[in-house]
């Protein structure tokens, strides 16, 4: 028996084994496709290319719904192609942004938590063909994801045509780590039923009525690896204030020795944040998140963390070679969950995460943007950050105190585009120092940040800002509006915050 079909155990469907190009032609001018895919794992690796074909000799443009982000620079060959109208909730191609800059493809940068509910509120437009990609089909036809589960139920639930992409090159022992669950309908909807991270509620597959699996693509190529830089000298120092502001809480009993679930974003800096706990006195640790980085694998393997939920994992080449070869050791500890459950306000609220995320900016007064470069420029995306913020027992954010060689301070008079607002943020840390920003009041609040976050060579203008601020406009918030936006404006005029040239 070919090794494919081994993999499909419900045998009726092998006869819906098809090439890419024929499967690609179930997708119409227009539709909604709902693709499996989240932070750059887990992605429909064959499909898409066939579509990126058709798309540069027909007019083809569809609404491409995901997880989160596509790896394998599935995202950049799409926007090039023109394949994409619209993109919904979530992406980090350097091509597509700069398609969606240009006004060229329509991004609606979304909670990721949000996306399946919008959809099955007729919020957002129906999922006309879900294509995803799948380590095996089970004897009812059931869909086993592989790396990611992202919103791939969802799309199943509603499409009329489903895809699957059958990927060899992910291990078969993958099974068993998914946990299916979906909300129950409203009104009445019953709460999720899930009170440890570690919880299982669900199915370990996607179910789907086998007779709307339309075709079956055969496909042997690995996710990319994550793109993720190892941690520096500035990293391991926020990582060092911040475990310390944690055994302070241990110390003042309102954090046990295993914390809380730890929820780390994306990106160099949460991940060099969350290895840095390896070195820590915590122990027990769980993680309740959406992506598990490399961190997460780290701290399995140094005794610290006994459980962790997310919805995908996106590992460099050295730590997932690692992992898929130690699956067996890591399973009874790992679930990967719909991001509907990863990231549910209630069941974040519920277990009381904390949440490590990063800002490119932040203000006096502890607004966050995650986002918006100077403002304008989209850079990834809100993903789940707000999901965590908002629910979270602490809302934490890092961020170097600089970017840019210097030109740039991370934190500003006032966030020209807010994605975290200063009744969500708790904590906010840069190599400077940490700012404990509960209980506090705006004004305490800025003089906090000014005295631990900023970087020295902004600190005094800061500083001067703010005291006029106080001085000559007030307010529970003293801004002066006239001046509040100019640090981007000088980066604007002459590439430095401050105005120098
Ligand atoms: N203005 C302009 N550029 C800035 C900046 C600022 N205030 N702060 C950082 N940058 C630039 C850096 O210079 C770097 O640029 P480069 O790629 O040209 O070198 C880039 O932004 C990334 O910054 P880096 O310091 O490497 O941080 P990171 O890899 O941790 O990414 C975010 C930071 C904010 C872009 C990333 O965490 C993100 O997209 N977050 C939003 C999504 C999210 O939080 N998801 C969480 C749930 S998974």
């Amino acid at each position: 028996m070919s090794q494919y079909a081994e993999r499909i155990r419900l045998k009726s469907l092998c006869e819906k084994v098809t090439t890419a190009e024929e499967a690609a032609k179930l997708v119409k001018n227009g539709n909604t496709v709902g693709m499996s895919g989240f932070t750059r794992a887990g992605e429909a690796k064959k499909v898409p290319l066939a579509l990126t074909e058709r798309a540069r000799h027909e007019e083809l443009k569809i609404t491409l719904i995901t997880g989160a982000s596509l790896g394998n620079d599935m995202d950049g060959l799409m926007a090039e192609s023109g394949l994409l109208a619209r993109r919904i909730p979530y992406q980090s191609d350097a091509v597509l942004r700069k398609a969606l800059n240009n006004g060229e493809v329509m991004y609606i940068d979304q909670h990721l938590s949000d996306t399946a509910e919008q959809l099955r509120a007729g919020s957002l437009p129906k999922v006309d063909v879900a294509i995803i990609e799948a380590c095996a089909i089970t004897e009812n036809g059931g869909i086993v994801p592989t790396t990611s589960t992202g919103n791939s139920a969802s799309f199943v639930e509603q499409a009329d045509v489903v895809i699957i992409e059958l990927n060899l090159a992910h291990p078969a022992a993958l099974e068993g780590l998914h946990d299916i669950y979906l909300p129950t309908k409203r009104p009445n909807r019953a709460p999720i039923p899930l009170v440890n991270g570690q919880d299982r509620i669900g199915t370990p597959y996607i179910p789907v009525d086998p007779a709307r699996i339309a075709a079956i693509v055969i496909t042997d190529q690995e996710d990319s690896y994550s793109v993720v830089q190892p941690g520096d000298d500035e990293t391991e120092t926020i990582a060092g204030h911040l475990i310390a502001f944690l055994e302070m809480e241990v110390e003042r009993g309102n954090l046990s020795s295993s914390l809380l679930p730890l929820q780390a974003g994306v990106g160099t800096i949460a991940n060099a944040v969350m290895s840095g706990l390896k070195k820590s006195r915590f122990t027990g640790l769980t993680m309740y998140s959406e992506v598990l980085q490399d961190s997460t694998f780290e701290l399995f393997d140094a005794g610290k963390m006994v459980g962790a939920s997310g919805c995908s994992f996106t590992l460099s080449e050295r730590m997932c070679h690692h992992v898929m070869a130690n699956l067996d050791k890591y399973k009874d500890k790992l679930v990967l969950r719909p991001q509907e459950i990863s990231n549910h306000p209630e069941l974040i609220r519920r277990l009381g995460t904390i949440s490590i995320n990063t800002a490119l900016e932040f203000d006096i007064y502890g607004n966050v943007n995650s986002t918006h470069v100077n403002g304008t420029h989209m850079m990834n995306g809100l993903g789940g950050s707000g999901d965590f913020t908002r629910n979270a027992h602490l809302a934490i954010y890092v961020t170097k105190s600089i970017a840019k060689g210097g030109a740039i301070s991370s934190a500003v008079p006032m966030t020209p585009h807010v994605d975290h607002n200063e009744h969500d943020v708790d904590i906010i840390v840069t190599e400077q120092g940490l700012a404990d920003l509960r209980g506090l009041a705006p004004r305490e609040r800025a003089q906090l940040i000014i005295d631990k976050c900023v970087h020295p060579d902004f600190r005094p203008a800061m500083q001067d800002y703010f005291d006029r601020a106080c001085a000559n406009a007030g307010g529970q918030t003293p801004h002066l509006l006239e001046e509040a936006l100019s640090w981007h404006l000088n980066v604007q005029k002459t590439g430095h915050m401050l105005g120098k040239r």
